[in-house]
This record gives C-alpha cells, structure tokens and sequence, in this order.
C-alpha cells in the first residue's frame, strides 16, 4: 500500500465528483464539507467512468445504469443485485488530500 497526494483540496469543487490517477490506479474523489472520499474510479458493471455520476450523501449513482455505491465502504447494488468498488483512505492534510492505494 502506497499513500500519495491525490489532489489539492481547491481542485475538488463540493460533491463533484473528480476523476483522479494515482500510482496507476484510477480513482473518483469527492469532497463533501470537510470530509473527502475516496473509491476505485471505474464501475464494474459496465465500466463507465463513477467521476460522470451524481453525488449525494455520500453515496455515488454511476452515469451508466444507475447502480449506487456507498463511498465509505464501496458497496453497491444495481436493481436488487450487489456491487462492489474498493474504497480507499483519504486524508486532508493542510490544502492536500492523500490517499492510500
Ligand atoms: S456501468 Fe455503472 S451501472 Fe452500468
């Protein structure tokens, strides 16, 4: 595991989510208030990108189909059925948000 700053803070508009690389990994990042999340960037349904989904209250709708994933825990379900992204540490340190991947 390796932690790497991922993006600074003024790059994350509020409950936008914003697609991130990090050490060859693809990410979304959301800032929600104080708190930022940090998930696996590619939905494994049908591999559209989650950074094109829709926030809200810490749960992420994917552009594609419409499955939801909590950000704090990765899971998701689509019409009934589970999903699974991995979610990742982020911490705010002064104007930066690290990651551990
Ligand atoms: S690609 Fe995400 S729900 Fe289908």
């Amino acid at each position: 595991m390796v932690r790497a700053a991922a993006a600074k803070l003024g790059e994350l508009p509020d409950k936008r989510p914003v697609p991130k690389t990090v050490e060859a990994t693809p990410l979304v990042l959301v800032r929600d208030g104080e708190r930022v999340y940090c998930a696996y960037g590619i939905c494994p349904h049908g591999r559209w990108l989650l950074s094109l989904g829709d926030y809200k209250e810490g749960k992420l709708r994917c552009k594609g189909h419409g499955s939801v994933y909590d950000l704090a825990t990765g899971a998701g379900e689509l019409n009934g059925y589970p999903l699974q992204i991995k979610a990742y540490k982020a911490e705010v340190v002064g104007d930066s948000v690290y990651v551990e991947v």
